[in-house]
C-alpha cells in the first residue's frame, strides 16, 4: 500500500515539473491554440451563402455572409475554410488566412490590409507582404465569378 504524498514531497515534485510546463507554454506561445489553424471550425450556416466542398468554396453573393464581398471594399473571413476573401474594385480575390510567418489565423482587414495580430504582419489585397516579420505572400486561390455566383478553388 502506498503512503499518502506529504505536502513537502508534493511541492518538491510540483517544483521540478513547473519549469517544464512553463517552458512548454512559453515556447508554444500564440502558435498553439486559438490563433493556429483550427480543424474544428463550425461550417457556415444555411443562408450564409457560403458552401464548402473539399478544396472548393462556393459563394452566393445574396447570402447573409457572402454578401459582404458583393461590393468593392468588402471583406470576408471564412474560418471553416481558412480563407480570406476581398472585393477589390469589383474583382473578388481570395487567399489563405494562414499567416506565412508562423501560421496564425488572420481574420482582420484594416485600411485595405490583412492584419495578423500574432506579430503584426500586414498583407495587401494582392496578398503581398507590406509589413513583416512575414516575408512570404499569402497563398492566392483561383476565383471564378458569374454574377452572384463565385467559385474559389484552393490550389
Ligand atoms: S504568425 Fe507572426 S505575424 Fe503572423
Amino acid at each position: 500500500m502506498s503512503k499518502p504524498t506529504s505536502r513537502r514531497v508534493f511541492l518538491q515534485t510540483a517544483g521540478s515539473t513547473l519549469p517544464f510546463v512553463s517552458l512548454f507554454l512559453s515556447l508554444s506561445g500564440c502558435d498553439s491554440y486559438s490563433s493556429m489553424e483550427d480543424d474544428n471550425d463550425t461550417p457556415p450556416p444555411p443562408g450564409s451563402g457560403i458552401t464548402i466542398e473539399g478544396n472548393t468554396v462556393f459563394l452566393d453573393l445574396t447570402g447573409s455572409e457572402a454578401r459582404k464581398v458583393a461590393n468593392p471594399g468588402g471583406f470576408l473571413h471564412i474560418d471553416a475554410a481558412d480563407m480570406l476573401v476581398v472585393n477589390v474594385e469589383g474583382t473578388i480575390r481570395a487567399f489563405s488566412s494562414i499567416c506565412t510567418h508562423q501560421g496564425c489565423e488572420i481574420s482582420s482587414f484594416q485600411n485595405n490590409r490583412f492584419v495578423c495580430f500574432c506579430h503584426g504582419s500586414q498583407f495587401g489585397t494582392d496578398g503581398q507582404v507590406l509589413q513583416g516579420p512575414a516575408t512570404r505572400a499569402l497563398t492566392a486561390y483561383t476565383v471564378e465569378r458569374d454574377g452572384n455566383r463565385v467559385r474559389i478553388t484552393k490550389s
